[in-house]
């Protein structure tokens, strides 16, 4: 990553017990500015303290763009409207991967790699026994992927080389264990990816397919879960994007590094918050319906509850995925003739919501997580299953910024500084001096 085109002529000036310095201002491709800091402490004996790097940026990159203010995604240029509108997700873990939108020749190739590579290692297919009945799906995920790199050690040795089967790989072969550990909480036997299936259908088989009850494949079902993950497959420095990238640049192999990404992605604060949203709404829903009651325990501060699927560290206009997915709710669970309350009662809490000077004023509007629940729950996904689909759309963009970080020349091993308010040097207290 060559970063001399983005300094600007201009410095930024600091005054220090009465020095002054000057820092280089970078101005990315969309206006961004950022002040180069990487000499602050060398020159001056000072750190920068930034709690959550609300004001940090950890690298320069070319996968994502987000304008927060201005409710913009784009994935390497293209606004995410398009994308999740003209796009298979494959096409999309393509352009994220590679920087640009696969011809029909690369997409040809790139599928063909991701069914040669459905199957898992089948004695992986033993580790699902082990787990305990009921255990998390993200935790079983995580452990999986993990074991990803006992069986495929050779992708360690030069990664960027094999990176088109690592993506294939990772992103073929995670669809598969989230089916199967499907298949393994319901007690029924697997079903196996089938070569003539696309990437969607592919996996709704092997989640719904039962040799009583043949998976009959809908192409509303097909096309709407292309798009929701389209829409989780990438947002910039994320909390588990940049976990991704810090425990990739110990130079950890990718799978290692996408289990990091995966646990990162669990919190609730994060991708958890898809469970969580359907997991209040029911809990709104079971009490009677007064959503009133929790927007104003939301407002609280002396109440921990927050309205989950709102507010977002970065967007403070409407966050365009869930735009997107509110649209594609009412579509779906149209052509499925499905009514589901909770999609009302979301609606409902947005609507109040939006209008209510405490949201107004924080500029909290709905996330990606607010109403992709509803449909994941339309199409038969179990709730617990909700930040693993989250995870299999973000896998690409994970897959991509390691990539990044290891093709960028600038990139080291991330480790933060901090101020210490610990104990200032204190003598020894033997144990017989310490008391009762
Ligand atoms: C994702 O980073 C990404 O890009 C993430 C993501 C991705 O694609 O990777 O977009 C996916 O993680 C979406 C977010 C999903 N999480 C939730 O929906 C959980 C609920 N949301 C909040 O916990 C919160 O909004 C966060 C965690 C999303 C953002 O937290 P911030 O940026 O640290 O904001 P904050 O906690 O400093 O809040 C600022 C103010 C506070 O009030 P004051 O102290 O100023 O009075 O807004 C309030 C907060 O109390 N606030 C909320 C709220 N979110 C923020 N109040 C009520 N309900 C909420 N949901």
């Amino acid at each position: 990553m060559k970063l001399e085109k983005y300094y600007a002529p201009e410095k930024a000036r600091l005054i220090v017990e009465g020095r002054e310095y000057e820092l280089p201002i970078l101005i990315g491709e969309e206006g961004e500015k950022a002040i180069d800091i990487s000499k602050l402490r060398s020159n001056t004996g000072y750190i920068t303290l930034d709690y959550g790097y609300i004001n940090t940026g950890s690298c320069a990159s070319a996968i994502t763009y987000l304008d927060g203010d201005r409710g913009i995604l784009n994935y390497r240029g293209y606004p995410i409207d398009d994308l999740a509108e003209k796009c298979t997700f494959v096409e999309v873990a393509y352009l994220l991967v590679h920087g640009s939108l696969p011809t029909v020749k690369q997409l040809k190739h790139f599928s063909g790699l991701l069914n040669k590579y459905a199957l898992i290692h089948e004695d992986m297919v033993h580790f699902f026994d082990r787990f305990p009945q009921g255990s998390p799906p993200m935790s079983i995920l995580s452990s999986m992927v993990n074991a990803l790199s006992v069986f495929y050690p050779e992708m360690i040795n030069d990664p960027l080389l094999q990176i088109d089967m690592m993506t294939a790989r990772l992103i073929s072969k995670v669809r598969t264990i989230a089916a199967f550990s499907y298949k393994k909480a319901m007690g029924h036997p697997l079903v196996y990816p089938r070569h003539d299936y696309s990437y969607c259908a592919n996996f709704l088989n092997m989640m719904f397919h039962t040799s009583v009850a043949p998976y009959e494949v809908n192409p509303v079902v097909v096309d709407v879960l292309n798009k929701l993950l389209i829409l989780h497959g990438d947002h910039e420095q994320n909390c588990s994007t940049s976990t991704v990238r810090l425990v990739g640049s110990a130079h950890v192999n990718l799978y290692a590094s996408i289990s990091a990404g995966i646990s990162a992605l669990w919190g609730p604060l994060h991708g958890g918050a898809n469970q969580a949203v359907i997991e209040m709404l029911e809990r709104i829903q079971h009490e009677g319906g007064n959503y009133r009651k929790y927007i104003e325990k939301a407002k609280d501060p002396n109440d921990p509850f927050r309205l989950v699927g709102f507010g977002h560290r970065v967007y403070k206009n409407h966050d365009p995925r869930s735009r997107i997915i509110k649209k594609a709710c009412d579509d779906v669970l149209g052509a499925l003739r499905i009514t589901d309350p909770l999609l009302d009662l979301a609606k409902e809490i947005e609507e109040v919501a939006l209008t209510d000077p405490y949201f107004i004023e924080r500029r909290l509007y709905p996330n990606v997580d607010f109403y992709s629940g509803i449909i994941y729950k339309a199409i038969g996904i179990p709730k617990d299953m909700f930040t693993v689909m989250f995870a299999l759309g973000r896998l690409p963009g994970w897959i991509a910024h390691w990539k990044e970080m290891w093709d960028d020349a600038n990139w080291r091993i991330g480790r933060p500084r901090q101020i210490y308010v610990g104990p200032v040097t204190r003598p020894f207290v033997p144990m017989e001096e310490r008391g009762e």
